[in-house]
């Protein structure tokens, strides 16, 4: 085998982080969606997948990866099995640097000479930095809620008037959890940014037919009841919205004082 490109970096979370993502083979279409348009689990382990991907940009043209994880080494392997760069090998060690920081050393190889190694090299080094970009924020996101997920204070949280709430991107927390606001079906309603399934972020966008979907693996709930349409998942319970006689909207409680004025 050839080696015909490296690619290092250094990324602000653990190897738990690392391992867990390199076996998430959902989420390439979806978090990678400039990449890859589809992916199909072929097989799938403990410490392994297979996945037909399809390919960005290259039409209808596929391939056929094979992931490979040992984590005491901290070294995975994926082989392009079939199609697109048929026979790649790309070798990747993730070494760890401190409790929240690693680094990872990617090596490119290919069979043999061919006249388009070094193309195939430089270009694979560009898709693996907008990959590790687009992994380094979902991987950050998932360890900071992770961290997070204690529960806050109780109690009423003030909202805001209609006009506070109904800011595009607008959310507030609430016993340690963070909830998005928006107008469905002529009411406020509130519901959990955090997806159940890897924690990723469900707020930042305005429902369709009152559902959000989650940009990590696609999974879409529906912001009204909290149930997910893809899996037998559901979100975590959003306090209810409460308006009180100043027009001002809270979370979680009876309106304040004001409201008994009326
Ligand atoms: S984190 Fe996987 S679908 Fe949301
Ligand atoms: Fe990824």
């Amino acid at each position: 085998m050839r080696e015909i490109a490296r690619y290092r970096r250094a990324l602000p979370v653990g190897l738990d982080r690392m391992f867990e993502n390199a076996l998430d083979w959902q989420h390439l279409p979806h978090l990678h969606r400039t990449t890859f348009t589809d992916a199909t689990l072929l097989d799938e382990g403990d410490d392994f997948w297979e996945a037909r991907l399809a390919l960005a940009g290259f039409g209808p043209l596929t391939q056929d990866v094979r992931l490979t994880l040992d984590p005491a080494t901290g070294v995975w392997v994926s082989e392009v099995r079939a199609g697109v760069a048929k026979g790649m090998v790309i070798h990747t060690t993730a070494i760890a640097e401190g409790p929240r920081a690693i680094t990872v050393d990617v090596r490119f190889r290919v069979p043999g000479r061919r006249p388009w190694n070094r193309w195939l090299g430089r270009r694979m080094v560009e898709t693996y930095r907008v990959l590790y970009d687009e992994d380094e924020a979902m991987m950050v996101e998932r360890q900071a809620q992770l961290d997070r997920r204690r529960t806050g204070a109780d109690g009423p949280v003030r909202l805001g008037t209609e006009a506070e709430i109904g800011r595009p991107g607008f959310s507030f927390a609430h016993r340690g959890r963070t909830f998005a606001v928006a107008r469905v079906d002529g009411a406020w309603i509130a519901w959990s940014t955090l997806c159940p399934h890897w924690l990723g972020p469900l707020g930042g966008q305005a429902p369709v037919d009152g559902c959000v979907e989650c940009p990590w693996h696609g999974y879409r709930f529906d912001v009204r009841t909290g149930r997910c349409l893809d899996h037998p998942l559901k979100l975590t319970p959003a306090p209810r919205l409460n308006r009180d006689a100043d027009g001002v909207y809270w979370a979680g409680a009876e309106p304040q004082a004001a409201d008994t004025s009326t």
